[in-house]
């Protein structure tokens, strides 16, 4: 328990709460819609896919990827700021009236975003699909938790800001201009401009989301939680700042490895690709660093419920962040862009790394804010164990169908050919989907009895 949690109540906390619950509650819709997809892959004839409207395959993929990347994973990791800010500078955060408005401002955004893209209003550029009203309301939510953050920060006692602090407001600020920028929110009529140049704008912001908005809000909760559940300080404060200004030197301008089979600029190009291999340097920065944190330590950290989500977010970042690199050269995307193989890094990258760490500052945060520990940990445990060994599953049946796929294109089997190859993989997939959300759905149950609920199960580890 820290100074902070002994003048503070759990009524005190409701922003942290109340985004903790949003992300239960998405991540269990989310994934009933990606599962509903890969069902769709699987039959595609079956008429429910074809006669409802809002379930067509083109308006449910949005829906499903919104969903998750801003209503799972972003709420949690938000949630999760919203916490270790205060903690880190021990000040309380200066408006919590501020605070419980984003919460629900937020899933105003991503329930308005679902419902328009339902009924057939979309931008039509990958993440950014939302019409610009629904932009709006997610851009006042950046501004708000931003000043909030800032007033707290401000009043703070503690003068060194800890890296998590940097990384939370490195995500605030260029979240904000990625988002505006990326999605023309200047051109509300349709959300892009023309030509190749918006291809490029659409991938700035592609990646940009990911790589500017989930990573460092990712990474910042895991230098958070590591030390903590190891009670060690971290080993290097300088190596992580070296890691936080390089992972904002190369992501910004990295988009374009998404455009290397189009018309787009050659220098432009060499920029992407060159940048994508400089990301090893904040990666590795990250991971040397909390690696050294850890090590002999790895029994206490899987002791802790959420280290342990922690921990394996770490894990798949690490494969995330080697292949990504390795599939940004030309000749590798030959065979595997536009395949599978891209879907199965997507899901390895943005519910392996950071939706694990966010489910890990759930897990490990709740405790902290209810004064009471988890209503179950075995039911934790389950959840874990669902969603890695589904996500494990999904990842290498993807990488293999996208290895299919690549191979069949470049030697000139056509599409008819390939299609019924895959099939097989799809109906794996749609199975390890089940897992997946059959986690979730035991997840929203302990979240949710674990904040608002009056006591634990008694299972403690
Ligand atoms: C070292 C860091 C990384 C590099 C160099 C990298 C590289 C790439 C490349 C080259 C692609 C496009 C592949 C293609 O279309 O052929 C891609 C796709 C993607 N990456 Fe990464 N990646 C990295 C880390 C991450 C992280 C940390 C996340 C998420 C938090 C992420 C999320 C995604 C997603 C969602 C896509 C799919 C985009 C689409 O819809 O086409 N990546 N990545
Ligand atoms: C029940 C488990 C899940 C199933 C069955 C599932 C299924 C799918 C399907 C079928 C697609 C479309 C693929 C295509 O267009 O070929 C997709 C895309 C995507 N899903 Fe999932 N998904 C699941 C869970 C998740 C989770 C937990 C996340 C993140 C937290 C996630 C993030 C994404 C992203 C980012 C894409 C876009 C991929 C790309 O374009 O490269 N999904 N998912």
């Amino acid at each position: 328990m820290t100074a902070l949690d002994s003048v503070l109540t759990s009524e005190d906390y409701r922003t942290v709460k109340g985004f903790f619950a949003s992300s239960a509650h998405w991540f269990v819709l989310a994934a009933l819609a990606g599962l509903f997809l890969a069902s769709a892959m699987v039959a595609p004839d079956f008429p429910l896919y074809k006669n409802v409207a809002w379930l067509v395959f083109s308006r449910l993929r949005p829906m499903h990827t919104n969903m998750m990347i801003f209503g799972f994973v972003g709420s949690a990791l938000l949630g999760s700021a919203y916490y270790y800010v205060p903690h880190l500078t021990r000040s309380p955060l200066r408006s919590p009236g501020m605070g419980r408005a984003v919460v629900w401002l937020w899933n105003l955004t991503v329930a308005s975003g679902t419902v328009t893209l339902a009924l057939g209003y979309t931008q039509s550029r990958e993440y950014a699909e939302w019409v610009w009203p629904v932009d709006i309301l997610l851009l006042v939510v950046f501004v708000l938790t931003f000043c909030n953050l800032l007033m707290t920060v401000l009043a703070r006692e503690e003068k060194l800001l800890y890296v998590s602090i940097w990384y939370a407001f490195g995500a605030m600020i260029f979240t904000f201009f990625i988002y505006f920028f990326g999605n023309a929110v200047w051109n509300p009529g349709t959300g892009a401009i023309t030509g190749m140049p918006d291809g490029i704008l659409a991938w700035f912001y592609g990646h940009g989301i990911v790589g500017l908005f989930l990573t460092p809000l990712g990474v910042g909760l895991a230098y958070y939680v590591i030390p903590i559940v190891i009670r060690a300080p971290l080993f290097s404060h300088a190596v992580s700042l070296i890691g936080f200004w390089t992972i904002l030197m190369f992501y910004p301008h990295i988009g374009t490895h998404h455009l290397l089979q189009t018309p787009a600029p050659t220098w432009l190009k060499i920029i992407a690709v060159t940048g994508s291999i400089g990301m090893l340097i904040p990666v590795l920065a990250v991971l040397i660093n909390l690696w050294l944190t850890m090590r002999g330590k790895l029994g206490q950290i899987h002791a802790d419920t959420g280290g342990k989500f922690v921990f394996a977010g770490l894990v798949w970042y690490l494969f995330v962040c080697v292949q990504g690199p390795f599939q940004s050269l030309p000749s590798v995307q030959t065979v595997t862009h536009l395949t599978n193989w891209v879907i199965g890094h997507s899901h390895i990258a943005v519910f392996g790394f950071a939706g694990f760490i966010g489910l890990g500052g759930i897990y490990f945060i709740t405790p902290r804010i209810t004064g009471r520990p988890l209503y179950s940990n075995k039911l934790a445990d389950i959840q874990y164990w669902l969603v890695l060994v589904g996500l494990s599953g999904f990842f290498l049946v993807l990488t293999a169908a996208g290895l299919i796929q690549g191979t069949g294109w470049l030697y000139g089997k056509t599409v008819y050919v390939i299609l019924p190859e895959l099939h097989v993989y799809w109906v794996w997939r749609l199975g390890f989907g089940v897992l997946i959300v059959s986690g979730a759905v035991v997840g929203l149950y302990n979240i949710m009895r674990s904040l608002y609920g009056s006591g634990a199960v008694g299972d403690e580890q």
